[in-house]
């Protein structure tokens, strides 16, 4: 038989996971969503505020509606929160011992039948199960940035998920409007293991002197057909994000498409990651 996920928690409310938290509110589900500090959680509900403000104001969504998407969040500062929850999704820092501390704490706290599933973009998936008593029931479940506004999920499946849970939380995933791929755990998955090569090759050709930024983004956008140009894209990533996702794509594929440009990590080491820090490749408001 499979499960019914009619509460779920997401632990990290930066712009992944508040953005995964609206999602799942906006599909009708109790959600518990859980930061560090108090100051962490009323970042994490600012996003959300903005977000469904922003939706209000362009008519998609009624004030009443905002109001229940947000009271179907239960902001808090405990892991003992998530007790009750039916699936459990990570969207903290990408370091390897925060995920391992968090996933301890979660086995313990966590109903035994819970799923435990990662929004890493970067990590293995496998390891992050080993760190549980219940690896069968870990996986990836990786969404987009906006993620209110793009589509895909990749569910992501190791080779200890046991059978019928990536189905499940893909069924999940279609019921909260999104489409998803199940891909299996090599770093990058499907998306970025593609679209990271394309960026940091547009860093490398922008350090060569091949044109300039603005130019290499109106080029693939106009020609390329696409929302965004690479480096309006890398800004919304976040530069650390992408130099990070590229080293860890670079030391297993070693295709040299992957090998961070030096412009991402001087960037990252200046502390200007994008769109979070108010600039990167562009400046933001
Ligand atoms: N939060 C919530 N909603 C947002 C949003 C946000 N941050 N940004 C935009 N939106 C909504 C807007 O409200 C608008 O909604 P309506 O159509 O209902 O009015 C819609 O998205 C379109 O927004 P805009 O008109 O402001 O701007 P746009 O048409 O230029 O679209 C965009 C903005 C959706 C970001 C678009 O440019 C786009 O799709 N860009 C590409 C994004 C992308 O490729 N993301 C994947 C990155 S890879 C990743 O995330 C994986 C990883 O692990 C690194």
């Amino acid at each position: 038989m499979s499960r019914t996920f009619e509460t779920v928690g997401v632990v990290g409310l930066g712009t992944m996971g508040a953005g995964i938290a609206e999602v799942f509110a906006r599909a009708g589900l109790a959600v518990v969503g859980v930061e560090v500090d108090a100051q962490a959680l009323e970042r994490g509900r600012g996003h959300v505020l903005r977000s469904t403000d922003r939706a209000v104001s362009r008519g998609r969504l009624s004030e009443a509606g905002r109001d229940e998407i947000l009271g179907r969040i239960a902001f808090t500062g405990s892991l003992d929160d998530l007790r009750d929850a039916d699936l459990v999704i990570e969207a903290i820092p990408e370091v390897m011992e925060y995920k391992r501390a968090l996933f301890t704490d979660l086995d313990l706290v966590c109903k035994p039948e819970a799923v435990l599933a990662t929004n890493t973009s970067s990590l293995s998936v496998t390891a992050i199960a080993s760190f549980t008593a219940r690896p069968g029931q870990v996986v990836g479940m990786h969404f987009f940035n906006p993620a209110p506004v793009m589509r895909l999920v990749e569910v992501v499946r190791t080779v200890a998920t046991a059978g019928g849970v990536a189905e499940d939380v893909a069924e999940l995933a279609r019921r909260v409007g999104k489409t998803p791929v199940t891909v299996g755990d090599r770093a990058g998955f499907v998306v970025n293991r593609l679209l990271l090569g394309y960026l940091n090759h547009a860093a490398s050709l922008l350090e060569l002197g091949v044109a300039s930024r603005d130019d290499i983004d109106a080029a693939m956008r106009l020609g390329a057909g696409l929302p965004m140009g690479p480096f309006a894209l890398l800004d919304l990533i976040g530069l650390d994000v992408s130099h990070e996702v590229c080293e860890v794509l670079f030391e297993e594929s070693r295709d040299r498409v992957h090998a961070p440009a030096p412009i991402l990590r001087e960037l990252v080491t200046a502390g200007l990651l994008g769109r979070k820090s108010g600039r990167g490749f562009h400046a933001h408001e």
